[in-house]
């Protein structure tokens, strides 16, 4: 049985790319792996939240994980701040990431643009911290939308780099999960650019929380082009919004892009968007409405984080002694 280890940054706006592109797979493989899933409070201080919005935050995607359908009871659900071996590992693996490697990462480039040089450091090590998350468990797989597939690589790379700097064979290559529908779900009004949390426009994603009257009035909004739909994603090649609809249905009505070109062919978008909406309120809203009863019990999603947290801990710190040795840190 594999181990798989994932988490999402507590900065709110908890979208529709993060339950397609991370959550809903998480629940599929659920129960044929061990799972660790966490709530990466680290990750999310590069952006310096408030500290109430953190804690806020913290425990609205502890409620989605659960109300999407992952069990406390199967899976370790933590909050990573408490687990001090990800930031050990973490300084450890800096030690060893030429800084080559890191100037590479597209993502970096993409949110700071031409201010880099004004960009925190935790933002350029971000992946770095990453690559610690998932080898100081030593997961096998990680299921993230493909935005996160090079820092992944990374980890890769930092694990291939420790066994050969200490001459041991103590890492294993971790693999990328990704469900090709929906692994990049796009923003509904730029089909070009990635559904994202920090997008200034709301009406560019769907929400976990949305109620059924917001979802229909984004998807109502949402961004098309004035031709009929054609019957294969070959076709529409240059036609991102419409794929990006066809692609969210298809992943949501669990079929392929190609059967839902097919079912749609010749339709104008106000079928598909109407077909959408009753698609994203029948997933959505089940999951909206248990995660407002769930927040309204913050001493138990906090005994769930705690709970989880010891868990993971226990796994971590011996790991993580394990690691001090091969890099030969004296026991005192
Ligand atoms: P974050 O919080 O940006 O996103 C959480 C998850 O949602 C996926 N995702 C998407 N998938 C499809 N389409 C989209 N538009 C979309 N937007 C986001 C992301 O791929 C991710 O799976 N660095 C990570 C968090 C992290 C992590 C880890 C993940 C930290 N340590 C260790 C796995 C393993 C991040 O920023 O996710």
């Amino acid at each position: 049985m594999g181990r798989i280890l994932s988490g999402i940054q507590p900065t709110g706006n908890l979208h529709l790319g993060n339950y397609l592109g991370a959550i809903r797979n998480w629940v599929t493989l659920q129960n044929s792996h061990e799972n660790l899933f966490c709530i990466v409070d680290l990750h999310a201080l590069t952006t310096l939240p408030d500290p109430k919005d953190m804690q806020t935050w913290t425990r609205e995607v502890t409620a989605a994980y659960i109300a999407a359908g992952i069990n406390p009871d199967q899976s370790i659900i933590f909050v990573q701040s408490a687990v001090a071996a990800h930031s050990e590992l973490a300084w450890i693996f800096s030690c060893l990431t030429p800084l080559g490697w890191l100037n590479r990462m597209t993502q970096f480039k993409d949110k700071t643009g031409k201010n880099s040089e004004q960009a925190n450091l935790g933002l350029y090590a971000y992946p770095v911290l990453m690559a610690a998350d998932i080898l100081i468990y030593k997961a096998t797989h990680v299921p993230v939308g493909e935005d996160q597939k090079q820092h992944l690589e990374l980890a890769r790379d930092i694990a291939g780099v420790f066994n050969r700097q200490y001459n041991v064979d103590y890492f294993h290559l971790p693999e990328f999960f990704s469900l090709k529908v929906a692994a990049r779900v796009m923003s509904l009004r730029d089909g070009t650019s990635k559904m994202s949390k920090s997008d200034p426009s709301d009406y560019s994603r769907i929400h976990v929380m949305d109620d059924p009257d917001t979802i229909a009035l984004k998807i109502r909004k949402a961004k098309t082009d004035p031709d009929p739909l054609a019957s294969t994603p070959h076709a529409m090649e240059n036609r991102p919004e419409a794929l990006n609809l066809l692609g969210i249905y298809a992943a949501l009505a669990n079929i392929s892009l190609e059967d839902a070109c097919r079912m749609f062919e010749g339709a104008s978008f106000s079928g598909l968007k109407q077909k959408l909406t009753d698609q994203l309120i029948a997933t959505l809203d089940p999951i909206r409405k248990k995660m407002i009863d769930l927040l309204k019990e913050s001493t138990y999603l906090d005994h769930i984080l705690k709970e989880g947290s010891l868990k993971a801990s226990e796994i971590a710190t011996k790991n993580m002694n394990d690691i001090k040795n091969i890099v030969g840190f004296l026991k005192t």
